[in-house]
This record gives C-alpha cells, sequence and structure tokens, in this order.
C-alpha cells in the first residue's frame, strides 16, 4: 500500500511498503497544519533545508521515533549533532533506502539556521516507490534544469511551491510544471502566512489549460499513490 497525506505548507507523508516517511515536518507553530505533533511516527525524516518552516519539528520527531533524518551533508550532520540518526547525502546523489531510492536535486533559495549556521545547498528531493516517482521540489525559483529532472526521472507526482515571494509563484509553478511534466501536479507552500496568500484553483486552471493535470489537495488528505 502507498499514500500521500498532504498535512500542509510543504509538509507531506508517504507511507509505502510499511514505512512512514515525512518530509519537512513543519508542524508546530504551522497555523494550518491539522495534525498534532504527537500523531506522527515517520520512521524517516527528510529534510529539504534549514530554513524553519522545513526543518520544523524534524529534529524532535527523528528523536522521540528513532526515525533517520536524511539530508544534505551540513544539514544532516546538524540533526546527528543532536543526536539524531542522520543519513548524509548531496545534490544528484541517490540512495537506495528501504522504502525506495531517493535522490536530492538542486533547488534555487537559501538555507541557514536562524542564527546563520550555514547548513549546505537546499534541495529538491525524488524519491523512487517501485515504479512511482514523487519530485518535492522543496523552497525554489523556476530553473530550466527541470527539465532535464523530467526527462531523467519520469515524474508521477510533483509537489511545488506556488506561494510567490520565497519561491515560484502560480505563473512559474505552471511553467515548472511544463518543464517536468508530471502525470499530476499538486501545489504546496501557499496560504500558510499572508505573504504566501495564493490560490491553488487559479494553479489548478493554467496547469490545465496548457493540457496537464493539477490537483489541489486539502489541507489533511491523503491519496493513494
Ligand atoms: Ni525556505
Ligand atoms: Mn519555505
Amino acid at each position: 500500500m502507498s499514500e500521500l497525506t498532504y498535512l500542509s505548507h510543504s509538509s507531506f507523508i508517504i507511507n509505502h511498503d510499511g514505512h512512514s516517511i515525512i518530509i519537512d515536518p513543519f508542524i508546530n507553530g504551522n497555523p494550518t497544519m491539522p495534525v498534532a505533533f504527537d500523531s506522527l511516527k515517520p520512521d524517516f525524516v527528510v529534510l529539504t533545508h534549514a530554513h524553519g518552516d522545513h526543518l520544523g519539528d524534524g529534529i524532535a520527531l527523528a528523536k522521540q521515533h528513532n526515525a533517520t533524518i536524511i539530508a544534505v551533508n551540513e544539514l544532516a550532520n546538524y540533526a546527528a549533532s543532536k543526536g539524531c540518526k542522520a543519513h548524509n547525502m548531496h545534490i544528484g546523489g541517490s540512495w537506495q533506502f528501504p522504502f525506495g531510492r531517493l535522490k536530492f536535486t538542486i533547488a534555487h533559495h537559501g538555507s541557514a539556521a536562524p542564527d546563520g549556521t550555514y547548513m549546505g545547498s537546499p534541495a529538491g528531493v525524488l524519491l523512487m516507490l517501485d515504479g512511482k516517482t514523487v519530485y518535492h521540489c522543496g523552497d525554489t525559483g523556476l530553473f530550466l534544469d527541470m527539465k532535464l529532472i523530467g526527462e531523467l526521472h519520469p515524474v508521477d507526482y510533483m509537489l511545488l511551491p506556488i506561494g510567490d515571494n520565497f519561491t515560484m509563484g502560480i505563473d512559474d509553478g505552471v511553467k515548472a510544471v511544463e518543464f517536468v511534466n508530471p502525470k499530476l501536479a499538486i501545489p504546496m507552500h501557499f496560504n500558510t502566512f499572508p505573504v504566501i496568500k495564493a490560490d491553488p484553483g487559479e494553479f489548478k486552471r493554467k496547469v490545465e489549460a496548457i493540457g496537464k493535470h493539477a490537483r489541489v489537495m486539502k489541507f489533511g488528505e491523503t491519496i493513494p499513490l
């Protein structure tokens, strides 16, 4: 059984093959989060970058469940220094985990701790799960290499930010969908805060206008993969 749950912001849970993988667990302090910290039981925590709305509760969650943090080298080292199990990776590298293969991609953004500590590059992440590929773009602006990502790894589910200001907005997001050419585009990183207010329905209409498919997942909604 494989399923994808959208928590809100950039937080997703993938349950696959008996594993629970949480991506960018921004739980406490997230006004749109539909679930409580205590309800989450991941065995892997995937982090795209160190900003508070992505690293979020990742360290606490990993420690509580003895879950493995998967992140780029600098951020993984930071997690390990806080007592977490960590698997260090970096952009362009992939590794076979018990749930499937995971690869980090580029993302154009920042990734520092609030105190300025260097946490390595921000990233996107590809999860290859028994023939189904999920591409979580992380926080990023639009970039042309998305074409290459889609060409090398035909994407089933593309999870992409559309909230503008810190990342792609709706129109750049539609272009990103054109570049990657996923079977289904799912918007994220919108409406958590006033500064990233966006209409996901407008995104869906614009994606459909270029002949592609989009689905706006509700906060807390689960779909089969
Ligand atoms: Ni960020
Ligand atoms: Mn963010």
